[in-house]
């Protein structure tokens, strides 16, 4: 290797950027560079000293672009670098670890309950959880000291209002402010003087309220949709209605299902157990076709319509198999957590 090749291979190995490298290659390969005036020379040589020539051209030639080659990895690597330091990727935020949180078993079962019914084009109303006693009661055909109005123990405040003890009012509130057709669920928190494994201060229910003219809602209909529900949200269960009282509702039924917890998976009958106290029946929700006092309160005429509610976290709890209900409000990562 002569001086000259060494001076450009030094060249080339102590260069720094892309732009520099790529001046260097037309500077040492390009059609005005040294080595290009060199093979132009090949026509004036003698013939038996051309191959000899030519090779050691095509060599130093070879040595060059290998030499740019390998450079140019080397800046493309350092340049890579440079960009991934520079850069500001916060990589913690694509972490998938069991950081991810859960929906609450009481939203799950509150989101799947919704979506059935949104599917059938039942609208969502709601209403404040602060109510007056007119929409609580009165307009649902319960009327001051009557005792049923025991079954709701109730937290008034020092102004007469109260915290509503179910969803009902909403009924209540939708009829005063729309016309027949309704249809509509109203999903929300409501309070009642109570606490102990199956009961707390604070609960959820979902209403559900249908009206149109005169005999279009039948109780029929209100069997058939709560059948269809019930088998959706638990699967393969029978369902009973038994025969039962609420002021706002006549006729008025509970509804139960078979106990899904003690069910023979050959006979397909619940043999009872702890959970259903040995009836092999589970009790999951109130409902019936809407009273005419309640109509009278709202100033509705020539209407039929049925009514139901449900309280969700015993929906959660038969859904999940848990077995205090007071475990739903714990904020326990380790009960919680299981619902990821
Ligand atoms: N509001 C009743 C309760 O909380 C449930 C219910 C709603 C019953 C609608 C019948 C019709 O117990």
């Amino acid at each position: 290797m002569n001086q000259d090749q060494k001076e450009e291979l030094n060249k080339i190995n102590s260069c720094k950027s892309m732009e520099d490298l790529n001046d260097i290659r037309v500077e040492l390969l390009g059609k005005k560079s040294k080595i290009s005036a060199e093979f132009a020379k090949m026509k004036t040589i003698e013939n038996h000293l051309k191959k000899e020539f030519a090779a050691n051209l095509n060599k130093q030639k070879a040595e060059l672009s290998k030499a740019i080659e390998n450079k140019k990895v080397e800046l493309e690597a350092i340049a890579l670098e440079n960009e991934l330091k520079s850069s500001k990727i916060d990589v913690t935020r694509f972490n998938t670890d069991d950081n991810i949180g859960a929906h609450h078993p009481v939203s799950y079962t509150m989101n799947k309950i919704i979506r059935y019914f949104e599917k059938l084009n039942f609208k969502i109303e709601s209403g404040p959880l602060v109510e007056n006693d007119f929409n609580n009661f009165e307009a649902l055909n319960l009327p001051k000291f009557h005792p049923a109005r025991d079954m709701q123990d109730t937290f008034y405040t020092k102004d007469g209002n109260l915290l509503r003890t179910h969803t009902s009012p909403v009924q209540i509130r939708t009829m005063m402010n729309q016309k027949p057709p309704i249809k509509i669920i109203a999903p929300g928190n409501v309070f009642r003087r109570d606490f102990d494994l199956t009961h707390t201060p604070m609960f959820t229910q979902i209403e559900g309220l249908v009206i149109d003219d005169e005999d279009k809602i039948s109780f029929a209909n209100l069997k058939f949709i709560l059948e269809e529900f019930l088998q959706h949200m638990f699967g393969d269960v029978e369902v009973r209605f038994r025969p039962s009282f609420f002021p706002f509702t006549e006729p008025s039924a509970e509804v139960d299902i078979s106990c899904i917890f003690c069910k023979d998976e050959k006979s397909g009958k619940s043999t009872g157990c702890r959970v259903c106290s040995h009836t092999g029946w589970l009790e999951v929700l109130g409902c019936g076709m809407v009273d005419v006092n309640v109509y009278k309160a709202v100033g509705y005429e020539g209407v039929s319509g049925y009514a139901f509610g449900l309280g969700i976290e015993r929906f959660a709890m038969l859904l999940h198999k848990i077995g205090d209900l007071r475990s739903l409000f714990d904020s326990d990562i380790r009960l919680l957590g299981q619902f990821k």
